[in-house]
């Protein structure tokens, strides 16, 4: 039975990774991104999957109770999977106030809305569920010894942005605890992989290494944290959401647990070696130390910590593997050879992304995105 989909969040990172795989795997069925086309949404994400008939886009805000819920009835929603949010921690720190907002109201208008729309006599419509996407950084800081975070590991959140994201995972299960929504969460680790938006680690320290500015590590560079291949990610929502017990949380992590200081070398390895095996590289950045036969790393600068930084996340995932058998294919290397490749292919985006004319070319692209709230085709 084809489902309808709807994806909040879904020009972002992960969201826009995610709705590729959806419709490949899933091609029969009904795909609506609502998204708000923040700074860290873009629509240019969604080209890849642009002639996918099924697919419609909606220039909105999860905030907008009215319309998500137009949104669900017009488009017969049967399956939400919510990505929407604001995810990056350093700007919580200067502005908690908008991912109180998104993160916390945001998830609740969805909530309520999707409650509203499903509920039948005795319980809610057959197959319906809300599937919430939410972060390792609710458990918080582990100590360096401590075994990795299970779904029962207390939540302790030191950020804004990971307060706000534990207050929706209360959310979720209080909806399904006092209204039976089918609910499910998954908690998982930092992200890598094509599109993500150039304020994260990985793709700051490539983009900078291609433009020969410095490599800011923060502290001294032995916080740790577990990557996890983008679309491996998407694969685990795909298993929650098949099989996926509603009311459970289920844990996601790469297997790759490490430190920024692990990270940024294997990243410079690569370019470097990327750089050796493509001489034309070194005339499109010259900057690059690769460019000039040095090495990478040699751009590294730790600079002041971020205040509160958590020094280490580290994910089990036994149960979503012994439940519901998934475990992550993508080994670290291979992933982040991957993503070098991606964004070395893709500089007209980034570059777009970087110099704020990304706006500009979207309208050029794809006329003004609509007025807000209107549903159209790609
Ligand atoms: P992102 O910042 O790249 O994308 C967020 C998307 O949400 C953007 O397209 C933005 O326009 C949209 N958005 C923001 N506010 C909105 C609103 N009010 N209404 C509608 N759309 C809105 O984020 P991401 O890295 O793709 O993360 C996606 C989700 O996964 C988030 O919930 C995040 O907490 C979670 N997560 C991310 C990671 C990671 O490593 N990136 C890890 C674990 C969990
Ligand atoms: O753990 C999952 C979380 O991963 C997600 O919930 C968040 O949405 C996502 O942003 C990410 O949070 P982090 O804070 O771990 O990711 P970030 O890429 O910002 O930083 C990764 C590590 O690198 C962290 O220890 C801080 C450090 N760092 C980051 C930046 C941007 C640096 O040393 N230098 C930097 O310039």
């Amino acid at each position: 039975m084809p489902r309808s989909v709807m994806v909040t969040g879904g020009a972002g990172f992960i969201g826009a990774n995610f709705v590729y795989h959806w419709v490949g795997a899933h091609p029969a069925d009904q795909i609506t991104v609502i998204d708000a086309l923040t700074y860290a949404g873009n629509r240019d994400n969604l080209a890849p999957v642009a002639d996918h008939l099924s697919l419609t886009f909606v220039h909105g805000d999860i905030c907008d109770s009215a319309l998500v819920s137009r949104v669900i009835a017009e488009r017969t929603v049967d399956t939400i999977v919510h990505f929407a949010a604001e995810s990056h921690v350093d700007r919580s720190i200067v502005d908690p106030g908008l991912f109180l907002q998104t993160n916390i109201i945001g998830t609740q208008v969805l909530l309520a809305a999707a409650r509203a729309a499903w509920r039948v006599e005795g319980g809610y419509r057959d197959g319906v569920r809300f599937h919430h996407v939410s972060t390792d950084e609710v458990y918080g800081s582990l100590a360096i010894d401590a075994p990795p975070a299970v779904e029962t590991t207390r939540y302790e959140p030191n950020s804004p942005y990971a307060a706000s994201k534990a207050a929706a995972d209360h959310l979720v299960r209080a909806f399904h605890r006092t209204y039976g929504l089918p609910v499910t969460t998954s908690n998982c680790s930092n992200n890598y992989g094509p599109c993500q938006f150039p304020e994260k680690l990985i793709p700051l320290l490539l983009i900078n290494a291609l433009e020969g500015k410095s490599l800011p590590i923060y502290g001294d560079g032995m916080n740790i944290r577990d990557w996890l291949y983008v679309g491996d990610h998407c694969r685990a929502i795909e298993a929650v959401l098949e099989r996926g017990r509603p009311g459970e949380v289920y844990n996601v992590g790469g297997d790759a647990p490490m430190t920024n200081l692990e990270v940024v070398r294997t990243l410079s390895r690569l370019i470097d070696e990327a750089f050796s095996a493509e001489p034309a590289l070194a005339a499109r950045f010259p900057s690059s130390p690769a460019a000039r036969g040095g090495t990478t790393l040699s751009l590294l600068k730790f600079v002041t910590d971020r205040p509160g930084h958590d020094r280490r996340y580290d994910i089990d995932g036994s149960k979503i593997a012994a439940e519901l058998g998934f475990r992550p294919a993508e080994g670290f290397e291979s992933g982040l050879r991957q993503t070098v490749e991606w964004y070395l292919a893709n500089e007209e985006w980034w570059r777009a992304v970087l110099d704020g004319s990304y706006r500009e070319w979207v309208s050029q692209h794809y006329g003004d995105g609509g007025p807000a709230g209107q549903a159209r085709p790609l």
